[in-house]
């Protein structure tokens, strides 16, 4: 299969539809990481998404839908805060979790009674989703277990082949995935960390929790049990660039070839010739970067990707700090 990477245009917008309705699979930029999507309707399309990805059969996908769709077919039950979180921040990387009615496949929900449903803010999703005017399941467009796709390229490597087309919209903006949000409950409880933070969402809903497994209990949002966004090299974690520069020199007595991963304040304080892949030095960027720098260090044939942990953690910080050491595995 040749895999096409090309532009919204109104003529790859209606090969897309044509695609989708005929059960394949379809790759799209949205504004946190790009989309795999497929009809959430169709069995046998989300099955494919599963069987592409390599993705466990119990981790639940994301339904996208365009702003004007009716949700109220897709939802048993809309607890009283979330109009106004849906007003406060979709379109946006907001998901909400709510009572299923169980019209879409079983298998998007993986056997749970919720559904999870995101309006992605990205021009070129929403041409795709208006064009397609179904729901359609998406999970981040990577290998699983592998980095997060952040430009149209990074999908390619990893589906090239596989899948027959990717609607590029250019690099994705946030850089990481969406602010999961659990809307079953009396109070709206984060089950996946973003863009949108505890604090925003607390600010509209008067109040939001974080859910935290309790010891030995299934996690409620089944992704966050699997080890994520892995680079495909080895990996070195610590918190302080002293430690990191023993460690890279190590590595190139060794004849190694070590990238140190870090903020722009680190990176500042290791000597010139140490080959730094620089994340930056607010939030925004960390999280637009993160990914990126994830994939440039596993391709450029470093051997060891040294990790220092930013300083600051609130905010989307939390969010961006989590992605940054499941890729080192600090956190699994
Ligand atoms: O930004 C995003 O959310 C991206 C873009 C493509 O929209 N999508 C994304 O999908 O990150 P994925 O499949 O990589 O992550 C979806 C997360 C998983 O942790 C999954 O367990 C959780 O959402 N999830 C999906 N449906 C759920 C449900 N009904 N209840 C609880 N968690 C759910
Ligand atoms: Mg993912």
């Amino acid at each position: 299969m040749n895999t096409y990477v090309s532009r919204a245009s109104s003529e790859q917008l209606r090969t897309a539809k044509e695609l989708i309705k005929q059960g394949e699979t379809v790759a799209f930029h949205t504004e946190t990481v790009y989309g795999l999507g497929a009809n959430a309707f169709d069995d046998d399309a989300v099955q494919k998404i599963f069987a592409l990805k390599g993705r466990p059969a119990d981790n639940p996908l994301i339904v996208h839908v365009h702003k004007r769709y009716d949700i109220s077919r897709l939802i048993d039950r809309d607890p009283p805060y979330c109009a106004a979180l849906r007003s406060a921040f979709l379109p946006g990387p907001l998901t909400m979790v709510y009572p299923s009615t169980g019209k879409v496949s079983r298998f998007v929900s993986c056997g749970l009674d919720t559904l999870a449903i995101r309006v992605p803010k990205s021009d070129t999703a929403q041409a795709f989703l208006r064009a397609v005017d179904l729901p359609i399941a998406a999970p981040s467009a990577n290998l699983s277990k592998h980095v997060s796709p952040v430009t149209a390229w990074h999908v390619f490597d990893d589906f090239k082949g596989k899948i027959p087309l990717i609607l590029d919209g250019g690099p994705s903006d946030g850089g990481i995935e969406s602010t999961v949000l659990d809307c079953t409950g009396d109070v709206p409880q984060i089950l996946r960390e973003g863009l949108v933070t505890r604090e925003m969402i607390a600010s509209v809903a008067g109040a939001c929790g974080i859910y935290v497994p309790a010891e030995g209990e299934p996690p409620r949002s089944p992704g966050m049990a699997y080890k994520h966004y892995a680079p495909r090299c080895e990996t070195f974690y610590c918190t302080d660039p002293e430690t990191a520069l023993a460690r890279y020199r190590k590595e190139k007595a060794k004849k190694g070839k070590p990238r140190i991963l870090c903020a722009s304040k680190h990176a500042e304080t290791l000597p010139p010739d140490i080959a730094v892949l620089d994340l930056g030095d607010t939030p925004e960027l960390m999280a637009h970067r993160l990914y990126d720098l994830l994939r440039k260090g596993e391709t450029e044939g470093t051997t060891l990707l040294i990790g220092i942990e930013p300083e600051e953690k609130d905010g989307i910080m939390a969010g961006v700090l989590n992605r940054f050491r499941r890729a080192f595995g600090v956190l699994s």
